[in-house]
Formats: structure tokens, sequence, C-alpha cells
């Protein structure tokens, strides 16, 4: 059980806090893992949104949850922790200090689910009406930046108010129960450290694809394109965890010590070989969960755009380690399949015995899959049973994770603010490692700017540009799509 906290949510009227951080608070109350005495304070810009919040909030969490989770007496007793609170984080004589006076000595979290053009503002009257004790903490959602420079800039406003130790960056894919179980794969059993390196894995691939499109956040979207919205924090933070050494213990300095090492480590690609190692691509119409969807200019409402939704990257990871062993990262929107997969693809055996059939068999590989299933999954070759003659079969080692999680909901805000609220900082991201990731993704974007690389026109459905295979067969290899079976959107 959580301790006594006041939780503030900037932004508590805006998508985030109704689609994700209220049913993940929510969730954590049913599950007994929120103390009586937390409570919730969602700032609301005006009278009406202020008066109708607890109607909003019901409304948001009967269509966010889960089937089967929402319940009247469940939904009777989370919504005493819930304080509407009329604040405008622009008017400085708006409720900063009905906030001030209302809140008790119980720890605070102050919660950024607005803009990252507010952080700083925000800060400054939280500062200014002497509503931060040493006893709060602040969490930032992302995008942190559009660049290196600017986000050195809203890290650096920040750090006027908060210490390193008290700013709390999410990515949520940190807060995916697959994510975490990686770390404990990789540094809880021996099997695996003998071998995770350039000596027995071929390579590795990192892919988030997804079905959706737009969504709405067209005027955000356009701006940043999937480099900056998913390569730059969620694929990054993948590869970290794939890439690092292991941690001399758990806590948030160690780790996030051997991810800046990685970051670091990277091999730079800018202008003079950004179009060998990337693919970038943009959606048009076609068929996508078996309807006709508009193409991502119809969605925008423009004639031209040159923001790309979908990325490939071909890049190495130059340390002892991991010298000459590609990692391909692939994201992109409306994409074939939902999902996001981590496959370390390992190397052939060195001296077969089994001659005549390595065509029936292909070397060990080990699937992580983060979702829309959560499971780890390894294959090997088996023998065919009841032959004379010895003749392989691929055989596939099946972990799911969530099967026997009868009313467990796995849920990455869930488990984040949870965190937070327990000031564990080992699943958030660190300042150096935001400018770390901004300084080796700054240089593809000029390259792309300075070599005038378009993006290529990819079919709603399918698995994006052509030249995105292209970029793996010219090096022997293929993508590794989920298979038909795992489509669960
Ligand atoms: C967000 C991106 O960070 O992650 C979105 O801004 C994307 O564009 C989303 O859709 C994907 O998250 P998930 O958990 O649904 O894979």
């Amino acid at each position: 059980m959580s301790e006594a906290t006041d939780l503030v949510i900037f932004g508590g009227t805006g998508d985030l806090a109704l689609r994700k951080l209220l049913p993940a608070l929510y969730r954590a109350f049913v599950e007994k893992n929120l103390a009586d005495n937390t409570r919730i304070f969602p700032s609301c810009r005006s009278e009406k949104q202020l008066n109708d919040y607890m109607a909003t909030c019901e409304g948001a969490l009967k269509k966010h949850l889960n089937e089967g989770e929402y319940s009247e007496e469940n939904w009777a007793s989370f919504r005493q922790l819930i304080n509407p609170t009329l604040l405008d984080i622009s008017d400085a004589n708006s409720g900063w200090s009905d906030l001030r006076n209302t809140l008790s000595d119980a720890q605070r979290i102050f919660y950024m689910a607005i803009a990252p053009a507010f952080f700083a503002k925000c800060c400054e009257q939280l500062s200014h009406h002497e509503i931060i004790n040493e006893n709060s903490r602040v969490v930032l959602e992302k995008p942190i930046g559009y660049d290196r420079d600017s986000a050195e800039k809203i890290n650096s406003q920040v750090a006027n108010y908060f210490e390193e130790s008290q700013v709390f960056r999410i990515d949520h894919y940190l807060g995916k129960e697959t994510v975490q179980n990686l770390m404990v794969l990789r540094f809880s059993n021996l099997l695996f450290e003998n071998m995770w390196d350039r000596k027995s894995i071929d390579h590795i691939q990192i892919s988030i694809s997804e079905t959706v499109g737009l969504e709405g956040r067209a005027g955000f979207y356009d701006d940043a394109g999937a480099l900056r919205d998913m390569v730059q924090n969620h694929l990054l933070q993948l590869l970290c965890l794939v890439a690092m050494e292991p941690p001399n213990e758990l806590g948030s300095q160690s780790i996030r010590t051997e991810k800046v090492k990685v970051l670091k480590a990277l091999q730079k690609i800018d202008k003079d070989n950004v179009r060998e190692h990337t693919i970038r691509g943009q959606y048009v119409t076609g068929e996508s969960q078996q309807q006709l969807v508009p193409g991502y200019l119809e969605e925008l409402g423009k004639a031209e755009s040159f923001c790309e939704t979908f990325v490939a990257i071909r890049t190495f990871v130059d340390n002892w380690r991991w010298s000459g062993v590609p990692f391909y990262l692939r994201t992109g929107k409306r994409l074939k399949q939902r999902s996001a997969e981590i496959v370390v693809q390992f190397k052939p055996v060195s001296h077969p015995i089994y001659k005549n059939q390595s065509s029936l068999v292909e070397p060990n590989k080990l699937t992580i899959k983060l979702q829309p299933d959560e499971k780890i999954q390894l294959e090997l070759a088996s023998k065919q049973l009841g032959q004379t003659e010895t003749k392989l079969q691929p055989a596939v080692l099946d972990l799911n994770l969530t099967q026997d999680c009868e009313n467990f909901y796995s849920d990455a805000y869930k488990r984040l603010l949870l965190d937070v609220i327990a000031n564990d900082a080992s699943l958030f991201i660190h300042r150096d490692e935001i400018d770390n990731a901004w300084a080796w993704i700054d240089p593809i974007i000029q390259g792309w700017a300075e070599t005038d690389y378009q993006p290529e026109l990819y079919r709603s459905g399918s698995w994006g540009p052509h030249t995105a295979d292209q970029l793996l067969q010219k090096d022997g290899r293929h993508w590794h799509n989920p298979s038909q079976g795992d489509v669960n959107d």
C-alpha cells in the first residue's frame, strides 16, 4: 500500500488524464495498491469543466477500462479521492492559493499532463505560490523537446524549481510488464548472459507497429513525425535495455548510467550515410483492419507534407559487446498489425552435423513480445517424433506471461504512477538519457533535410515501404513480422 499522497494532475480534463491516468489510478485503487488517504486533484480550466468533472471522469472510466473492470461500487469509493480543482496555468490569479491551502503535508506529486511549452510556466507558478516542498516530485510527459536544444531548455527550466532526483520523466514503454521482464530475463538467467553478444547474436530487431493513424493529433504529429514521436524515446529505450551492460544493482542511478553508455555508443547517422541507414515512409489510403482508411494527407487535410509516419533504421552499438551486430529499428502507423516486439536472432551452430537440414529450421530466435500479447518465445530445433531417420523441425518454447493472471490488468501507467508514489525512479528517464538520445536523433533529421530525403509512400495495411525490406535484404536478412495468429487489436 502506498503512502499518503496528494497528486495534482495539470491537464486534468485532457486526453492523457482521462484515457490513461484516471483508469490507471482506478485500477491501482481497486487492486488496493493506492492508500485511502491518496487525494487526486485534476485541474480544470473553467467552472463548467469543474462542475461536470465527476460525470466526465465516470464516462472516461466506463469507456477506457476493460470489460468487467468498472463497477458502481468501486466508483463510489474511488470518486472520494478525486478533488477537481479550478486552475489556469497561465493565470497567476486563478486557484493557486486555494490549491496551496488545500494540500496537506502528505507527499506532493505534480503530473504535467500538458504540452511541454507550459512546463516551465507551471513550475514557476508552483514555486511562486510556495506549493513545492521538499517532499514534492514532478512528472513530465513526453515529448521532452523537439530537438537537443529545446529539450535542454525544458530540462533546465524545470531544474530551476526541482532537483533532478525529484523529476520523473515518463516513457510509458518502460512500464510495460514484458519490458521489465526483459531485464529479469537478461540479468537473472545465466543461460542468456553468456550468449548475449556479437559471438552468438547475428542481429536484433525492435519493431513497434500500429494500425491507428493520426487519432486527432494532426497538429502535433505533422511537426514531429515517427522519428521524434517513437524512436527518440520508446525504441531507443528498448534498445538500451537490450544492449546495456548489467547494472551492478537495481538502483535508478546504476541503470541510467548503463543506458547512457549505450546511447553514447550508437553509431552516428548523418547526411553522409542517412540514405544508406534509414528509410522514411508515409501512408496512403488502403485497407486496415478490414476497413478502407484515408491516407495521411487526407487525414491531415493538407495537400502536401513531408512528415514520416514510418521509419526504419539500421544502426550499430560501437562497443566491445556489440561490434558489428546490426540493430534494426522499425515503427509506423497504419501498418498491417498492432504489435511491439524485440527479436534476438542468434547465429547458426558453428558445425552443423544434421546435413542438408539447415533449410528446415532457422537458427535460434528469442522473441520478446510486448503487445498485443505479453510473451517470451524461444525458437529451437527439435527432432520430428517417430522417424527412424532423424529429421529436424522448429519448436517453440512459449512463455505466456499473462495467462494465469486473472483480474490483473497490465497497465504501464498504473505501474509508473505507483513507482512515482513510491519514489522509485528506476523506470524513469534521466536528463542525460534525453540529451544523448537527441544527440543521436538530431543528425538524422538534419541529414534528411540536407539530402532532401522525402518519405516513400506505402499502402495502409501493409508492412511499410518496400525499401524497408530492402534495407535488410541487402544484409541477407528479413524482418520477422508477427504471425497472423497474434492479431488482437
Ligand atoms: C505514444 C505516441 O508515445 O505512443 C503515439 O505519441 C503512439 O503516437 C503511442 O500511438 C503508442 O503507445 P502504445 O502503448 O499504444 O504502443
